[in-house]
């Protein structure tokens, strides 16, 4: 169904994105990149790929880590024993392979990590066992793994290349928000980092058009028989981020009242908005008010002079031009605002919606 509001993992349940599906599926580099801002639909793409692919796979989603302060070594490589652990109950041999990986301890059926010490398990080995264990490929992937930023004691960009320079069987599938995942983890465009240089296909999923958005909400009706003739005020309200436009279509599937299903959509895009940002805001208790008001006062677009000015009238006192560019370029890494011809405005129409309507 067009408007279940989970991930989907069919094809026929994923409106028109054929052709990124295609691309997806020839994993056709080391490292292969699903880019796009929240609920556009990456990690349905990624799914459906596995799917029909039916290659051996990891698949570990980092977002669950979305509201801590950091993330250990420990905490990510435990992840991956448990998802290991699910490989190995489908392909036993496997065992016999990871026996002889320094910081792996098999016992039985078995594996278990060492997160520390001398006999800490490198990365890059995970991946190599794992290379020299497919037939085919087997594929790893990472979701929104912009959270690693905040990984401490481990720096997995040099297995990261290491992987992408030698091993030919895993095929890494990475995803999250283009700023946070380019610039901010990978490094790929500072020359003195592992991954610099290194050519990653790239797939990037863009909020839908309006008319694409309108198409997307017929096929999504239509294939329910529900009559609806309401699209442009969808869209006008809600924008093109498939995520809301599902949610909105769920909603009112179950109640035929468009007011109501609108609010509920605005205020659970509300909710969610104001958790990613608090969960981004978490080390910066200082600077909160003023993070607000930086995104309020760009909530309609606004250039670097307005925020310097609002942010001045706010405390009655000068704030210094590096700051304002540090706050300014931290909200673009997070894809909460972009630039856009010399302005910042929202990436979303809902976040500019939802700062414009707090104080
Ligand atoms: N092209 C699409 N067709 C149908 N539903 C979609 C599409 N893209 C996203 N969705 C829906 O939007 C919501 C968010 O999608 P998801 O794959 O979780 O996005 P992301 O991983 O980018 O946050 C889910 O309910 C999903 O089913
Ligand atoms: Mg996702």
């Amino acid at each position: 169904m067009l408007f279940s509001p989970e991930p989907k993992s069919s094809r026929k349940d994923f409106f028109d994105k054929e052709e990124e599906l295609e691309r997806l599926k020839k994993l056709s580099s080391p490292i292969n990149l699903v880019l796009g801002l929240r609920r556009t639909g990456k990690s349905s793409l990624i799914r459906i790929c596995l799917n029909e692919l039916n290659l051996p796979s990891i698949y570990i989603d980092l977002r669950k880590f979305e509201d801590k302060g950091y993330i250990t070594y420990k905490d990510f490589i435990l992840d991956f024993e448990e998802k290991v652990n699910r490989l190995v109950k489908s392909f036993p041999e496997l065992i016999n392979l990871m026996k002889r990986v320094r910081g792996i301890k098999v016992l039985g059926n078995e594996v278990s990590f060492f997160w520390s010490g001398k006999n800490v398990l490198k990365f890059s080995d995970l991946l190599e066992v794992l290379d020299g264990w497919a037939d085919d490929k087997v594929v790893v992937v990472l979701e929104e793994v912009q959270e690693l930023i905040k990984l401490r004691g481990y720096d997995l960009l040099p297995s990261l290349a290491y992987a992408f320079d030698n091993l030919k069987k895993v095929r890494i599938v990475l995803s999250g928000s283009k700023m946070g995942l380019l610039y901010r983890f990978l490094k790929v465009y500072d020359v003195k980092t592992p991954l610099y240089g290194r050519a990653f296909s790239r797939i990037e999923l863009k909020p839908l058009m309006r008319d694409e958005a309108i198409s997307f909400l017929k096929a999504g009706f239509e294939e329910l028989k529900i009559p609806f003739d309401r699209f442009e005020e969808v869209y006008e309200k809600l924008g093109g981020i498939p995520g809301w436009l599902t949610y909105f279509g769920f909603k009112y599937s179950e109640y035929r009242d468009f007011d109501r299903s609108l609010a509920e959509t605005l205020n659970i895009a509300r909710k969610l908005i104001l958790e990613e940002f608090e969960n981004f805001l978490k080390d910066k208790e200082i600077a909160k008010k003023r993070y607000y008001t930086v995104m309020k006062t760009l909530s309609k677009g606004g250039r670097w002079n307005d925020v310097k000015r609002a942010l001045e009238a706010m405390e009655s006192v000068r704030v210094s031009d590096s700051i304002i560019s540090n706050y300014l370029n931290k909200l673009c890494e997070i894809s909460f605002i972009e630039k856009y011809y010399g302005e910042y405005r929202p990436t979303d129409p809902l976040i500019g919606w939802v700062f414009s309507s707090i104080n």
